[in-house]
């Protein structure tokens, strides 16, 4: 919110690619802005339209919807790394920025966060867990340094009993690269290691594109 706040931006429309459950819909919408979600997942907009019934949402990929004219494009917490579709396996990120660029207004910003290279050792896997009251996520994690891509393997437990297992792989994004892209496609660009006060894990990078004005 302050790096909107900063960018001169106090309302209008806000598109969030990857918009999950609609956390941040919550926030954007109690601030004042209008807001479009975007997600790959039907149950994740099926919880954005119940904790966000003001904002407007779409199940789609970021890769293929209309971006529409707007103030400020979002995607927080990894959303780019994630190898749902495979455009993102195939093509990268440059046709995005470009299609993010052009949809901006002047003045218009694009902050999103990636993961980079480094996340685990070469050849080890690293095991990590969350507990909470009634549930727990245990999760295991492996790098494959040529393909650029990180694999996550996660079980859930819920206290209901059920449990379920998911894997899945992000491509992993050289944060310098990725600022040489956005200026290429016409962005000023400035990393951060935090958003305000919450800080990014290693190897974690966020980024505020600013279409000129
Ligand atoms: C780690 S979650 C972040 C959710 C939300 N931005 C937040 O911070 O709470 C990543 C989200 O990106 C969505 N996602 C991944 N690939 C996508 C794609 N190609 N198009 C649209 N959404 C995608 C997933 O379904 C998931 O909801």
């Amino acid at each position: 919110m302050e790096i909107l706040d900063r960018n001169g931006i106090h309302d209008g429309l806000v598109i969030d690619l990857g918009c999950g459950s609609g956390l941040w819909a919550r926030e954007l919408v109690d601030a004042g802005y209008r807001v479009l979600g975007i997600d790959i997942s039907e149950a994740m907009i099926e919880l954005s339209r119940n904790r966000v019934p003001e904002a407007e949402f779409s199940v789609g990929s970021l890769f293929e919807v209309e971006i529409l004219r707007c103030q400020a494009v979002t995607a927080v917490n990894e959303v780019l790394n994630y190898l749902f579709d495979a455009e993102n396996e195939d093509r990268g990120l440059g046709r995005l920025f470009r299609r993010v660029h052009d949809a901006l207004v002047p003045g218009g910003v694009f902050v999103f966060d990636v993961l980079g290279p480094g996340q685990v050792p070469s050849g080890t896997r690293a095991r990590g867990f969350r507990v909470g009251e009634d549930w727990a996520v245990l999760a295991e994690r492996e790098e494959d340094v040529e393909r650029g891509t990180m694999e996550r393997r996660i079980v859930s437990f819920r206290k209901v009993g059920e449990y379920y297992r998911r894997v899945h792989r992000v491509r992993l994004y050289d944060p310098s690269e990725l600022s040489a892209e956005l200026e290429r496609t016409g962005f000023r660009v400035r990393t951060l290691r935090s958003y305000d006060g919450h800080p990014l894990s290693e190897g974690h990078a966020a980024f505020v594109a600013r279409k000129p004005a």
